[in-house]
């Protein structure tokens, strides 16, 4: 879907790639710019910074709370009219250890926001896309979602959800032509913060170009988008090698399974 003249609503878009996203969306000439967010230093500062780009509008919400989703998208439709496109982008990332030194909160927390967050403010927003048979929903997933990695394994669960329950959506519509169209996401590590001190042999990707190619992606209707491209093959390796073969070229060839031994994140 063209950004011209559109809604757009994006969780998380206060920072990252975000927040890129809401600028390129605002620069490409959309009507307004619906920010959800946390940090309410980080909305404000978000405001002002876009404030001669176009019309922003701001959010404090706490996605991980359903009530609070729920209430908030009915006042986005009173004060800002119908959503053309959302972006559900806010993530977080707890733990930076092996899965028996998790706890219940950080499991809990990680999976209502980046799986059960996305599906329930999906579930405020379609009806209305489907009613007027227009829309676009962006899920930000991760190559997390697509491979097992240590020192991931919530993290990387609550993506894989998000894969499984995106691409289901996405073809549900298609199985009733409906004009909503669904982009799931799977990108590669991004030097936004969120992912401080991982270290890797393949390029960690820079945020602007990254936005860019989402925001594309949303254009294009694309409907996966693994970023870099050869992400998509990661698929085709899983299917071909026997998972120990898999393990020993990523893992140990290739030092994915380790790119997480000095993750620190944001303090
Ligand atoms: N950075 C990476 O390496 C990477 C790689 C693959 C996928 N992703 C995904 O891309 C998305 C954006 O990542 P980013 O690097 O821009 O992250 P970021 O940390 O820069 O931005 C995330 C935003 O989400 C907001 N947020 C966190 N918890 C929230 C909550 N409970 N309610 C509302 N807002 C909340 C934060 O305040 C922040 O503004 C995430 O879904 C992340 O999982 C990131």
């Amino acid at each position: 879907m063209k950004l011209q003249n559109t809604n757009i609503l994006i969780t998380g878009g206060a920072s990252g790639i975000g927040k890129i996203m809401g600028r390129l969306a605002l620069e490409k000439g959309a009507k307004s710019l619906i920010i959800w967010d946390i940090n309410p230093e980080a909305l404000a500062a978000t405001k002002s910074e876009f404030a001669t780009l176009g019309t922003v509008h701001t959010y404090t919400v706490n996605i991980a709370d359903s009530d609070a989703v729920i209430a908030t998208y009915q006042r986005v439709k009173e004060e800002c009219g119908s959503v053309d496109i959302l972006i559900n982008c806010a993530g977080i990332v707890r733990g930076n250890n092996t899965f028996d030194h998790q706890t219940v909160e950080d499991i809990r927390l990680t999976m209502e926001v980046n799986t059960v967050a996305p599906m329930v403010l999906t579930l405020q927003v379609l009806p209305d896309m489907l009613s007027r048979n227009r829309g676009h929903i962006c899920n930000i997933a991760s190559a997390g979602g697509m491979l097992g990695n240590p020192k991931m394994s919530v993290y990387g669960a609550s993506k894989w959800a998000v894969i499984g329950w995106s691409e289901s959506m996405r073809i549900e519509l298609q199985q009733r032509k409906s004009n909503v169209h669904v982009t799931t996401v799977a990108p590669y590590f991004i030097s936004t913060g969120m992912f401080t001190g991982v270290r890797s042999v393949f390029p960690i990707l820079k945020p602007e170009p990254t936005a860019k190619k989402i925001i594309r992606a949303i254009e294009r209707n694309t409907i996966f988008a693994g970023i870099p491209f050869g992400y998509h093959f990661i698929r085709f390796w899983q299917a071909i090698l026997p998972l120990r073969v898999f393990d020993w070229l990523f893992g140990t060839v290739f030092g994915i399974y380790r790119t997480m031994d000095h993750f620190t994140g944001r303090k």
